[in-house]
């Protein structure tokens, strides 16, 4: 199947603010009534600023014409996975890593069936299985479909796996049945893929300029003996992910970091420590700070009494006494004079996820928990998602499904508002003085 030149039906003009911002959307369309609406999706992405190039499954080929996305999207629209001419130009590989985001509009029973299925047997399949970016996706189908368990649990799967989706909505049908199934509307559509970005939230550039940070990140490693250690699964993406954000904000940050696989973050001053003690440590050199974000994941215990050497086998079962460890956030918090003036924490909590966040509000001392249900299988350890209750003493708000980029920005922003134009840590230091 040819792929569509497009240069020559383009109107010009966009393409070099698209070039400037930089951000890119692939859009699979696959094949449900709903494809009629993508040209009108790929205007309103591009309205924004983003980059679209669209994949058009075969299916989709019945429901729009690959021309009218070529249009819109001043780009060649792409689908077949056997084009000689694609794989020389642009590998699969590359096509699916070139964008930001993977945008699956509408998503079929099929396509996600695929997907959770690790099915690569046409273009839009295989770039799902082999990209490495976050996939948004738009189910739409008929509500039969959407209820069966199949798709439930494909969707279950997709959602532990990280993708993140927006609709369907309920309504009247292209089939004459009503029900949950309709494709969300474009506006909804860029809304979510916006809100997911951070287009209308790259943070607050300056907005922090003169105040201090410290943010921890990452699991924490408590040592049995010279060679094991107890650990969790933390990558430490969403905390480095912070520091970035306030940084980018102008705040001064230090991040103290247990042992992640990440690179440091240019221009942060970054402390590389194994266990909770020496994290608390840590962060009491990093005080005076005007806002302090606690994002590791320490570990609750260490080994009360690590051995020196090596633990042999006996043959029979080993006991270990473990010592629960300092609460940093707790610590923080209640750090009188040197308290940072806002301390936030993280909760991954299994149910009642508000109350539970209050609790730990109060029990904690400090000022905001972002919470997580790790119960839903939200894909959140490792990935690149996250969703969280934003629990505060005046009240709970509910977060979409954000990168944790755009988390990070959003809370960054959150940040600046309150800290407002208040004296900094530094100031408040000198008139101590
Ligand atoms: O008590 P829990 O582990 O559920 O609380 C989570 C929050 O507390 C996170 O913000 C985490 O960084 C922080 N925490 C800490 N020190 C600990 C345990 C948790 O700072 N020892």
């Amino acid at each position: 199947m040819p792929k569509t030149a497009a240069k020559s039906l383009a109107p010009r003009g966009r393409a070099g603010a698209d070039r400037e911002r930089g951000r890119r959307v692939l859009l699979v369309v696959t094949g449900g009534i709903a494809a009629y609406k993508t040209p009108e999706l790929v205007r309103r992405l591009r309205e924004t600023g983003l980059a679209v190039r669209c994949v058009l499954t075969r299916a989709g080929r019945e429901f729009v014409a690959p021309l009218a996305l070529a249009a819109v999207s001043e780009d060649k629209v792409y689908d077949d996975l056997f084009s000689l001419t694609i794989e020389s130009e642009m590998g699969h590989i590359r096509l699916s890593r070139e964008a930001d985001l993977v945008v699956v509009a509408p998503a079929t029973a099929d396509i996600l069936a695929k997907l959770a299925a690790g099915l690569a047997g046409d273009l839009a399949s295989t770039l799902l299985l082999a990209t490495d970016k976050p996939v948004l996706a738009a189910p739409a189908m008929n509500v039969r479909m959407w209820e069966h368990p199949a798709t439930q649990a494909n969707l279950a799967t997709l959602r532990q796996r990280g993708v993140v989706f927006v609709g369907p909505e309920e309504g009247d049908m292209a089939c004459g049945e009503w029900g949950m199934g309709r494709m969300a509307e474009p506006e909804t559509i860029v809304e979510a893929v916006a809100a997911f970005l951070a287009l209308k939230t790259t943070g607050p550039v300056g907005a922090l300029a003169g105040t201090r940070a410290l943010v921890t990140s990452g699991p924490t490693w408590e040592a049995l003996d010279p060679v094991r250690y107890v650990a969790n699964r933390s990558s430490g993406k969403q905390g480095h992910a912070i520091a970035r954000a306030l940084a980018r904000a102008g705040a001064r940050v230090t991040l103290v970091t247990g042992p992640v696989a990440l690179a440091d973050p240019p221009g942060i001053a970054t402390v590389h420590v194994e266990s909770a003690r020496e994290m608390l440590e840590a962060c009491e050199r990093a005080l005076p700070a005007d806002v302090a974000v606690c994002a590791a994941a320490v570990a609750d215990w260490r080994a009360a009494n690590p051995a020196r050497s090596k633990i042999k086998k006996t043959g029979r079962p080993l006991s270990l006494a473990l010592a629960e460890n300092p609460d940093i956030l707790g610590t923080l918090a209640r750090a009188g004079a040197r308290r940072p003036r806002l301390v936030i924490g993280f909760a991954a909590e299994t149910g009642d996820l508000v109350a539970n966040a209050r609790k730990k509000l109060a029990a904690k001392g400090c000022d905001w928990i972002l919470a997580n249900d790790v119960s839903a299988d939200t894909g959140v350890f490792g990935g690149d998602v996250n969703t969280v209750e934003f629990v505060t003493r005046a009240g709970t708000e509910s977060w979409p499904a954000l990168s944790k980029d755009a988390l990070a920005a959003r809370l960054a922003a959150r940040v600046a508002d309150a800290l407002g134009s208040g004296r900094s840590a530094k100031s408040r230091k000198r008139s101590r003085r």
